[in-house]
């Protein structure tokens, strides 16, 4: 693909229940992802079940929720993943949508959110951005966390100063994703060398 292409953007909604604030955040980005122009899909972690992954169950592979998210992990240029912050970490079935890809995510761009419950949001931003690495993808150097002050009783993200932290995240990552997507295929077909760089893990 070229990089004047529509950016692909798959954002990862990793709250566990219905009712969590995540979903705000995950819809302005959703929002303004579109306006930038992208093509958006939404993973919805607490609608799909995915099992826990169990290393080496093949029959895993032919779940529909399983096919689900390698499809649009796959489909994707790059990504806007959002966390609640739970003890200090990335949530379990986000980890778990992790321990389901690879090379989906190789060679693709990032931008995380986190939600919490009043913390800074550090440590569970940097377990989606170690995870994410250790796929071989590449984060956005910034990120926003929100925290429970910053919605009102219904929910609704309410601080602007956030609210226009998650817009430019999802502008960068609309801007970004497609570019370093076209540079790592292009570095693929160079094979396994080193001058593919870790593009030659993946050819
Ligand atoms: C199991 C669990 C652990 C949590 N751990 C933290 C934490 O370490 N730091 C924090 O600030 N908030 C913590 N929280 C609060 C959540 O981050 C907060 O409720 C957030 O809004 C959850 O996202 P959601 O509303 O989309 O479900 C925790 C909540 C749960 C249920």
């Amino acid at each position: 693909m070229s990089a004047g292409s529509t950016a692909k953007i798959t954002i990862v909604s990793g709250s566990s229940r219905l009712e969590g604030r995540v979903h705000a955040v995950v819809a302005l980005a959703a929002d303004t992802a579109t306006s930038a122009g992208a093509a958006v899909e939404v993973v919805a972690l607490h609608e799909l079940c995915l099992p826990v992954m169990i290393y080496g169950d093949r029959s895993q592979d032919d779940l529909p929720a399983v096919h689900s998210i390698r499809r649009s992990a796959a489909w994707a240029d790059g990504f806007i993943i959002c966390t609640p912050e739970y003890h200090g970490n990335m949530s379990g079935c986000l980890k778990n949508w992790f321990d389901f890809l690879y090379e989906e995510l190789a060679g693709k761009f990032a931008g995380v959110l986190a939600v919490t419950g009043g913390g800074g949001g550090d440590m569970s931003i940097t377990a989606v951005k170690t995870s994410f690495a250790w796929c071989h993808g590449f984060t956005l150097p910034y990120h926003v966390a929100a925290r429970a002050p910053d919605f009102d009783v219904e929910g609704n993200l309410v601080n602007n100063l956030v609210a226009d932290r998650i817009r430019r995240v999802a502008y960068d990552v609309v801007r970004y994703a497609p570019v370093l997507r076209s540079t790592f295929e292009a570095a693929r077909t160079l094979g396994p060398g080193v001058q593919a760089g870790v593009a030659g893990a993946h050819t």
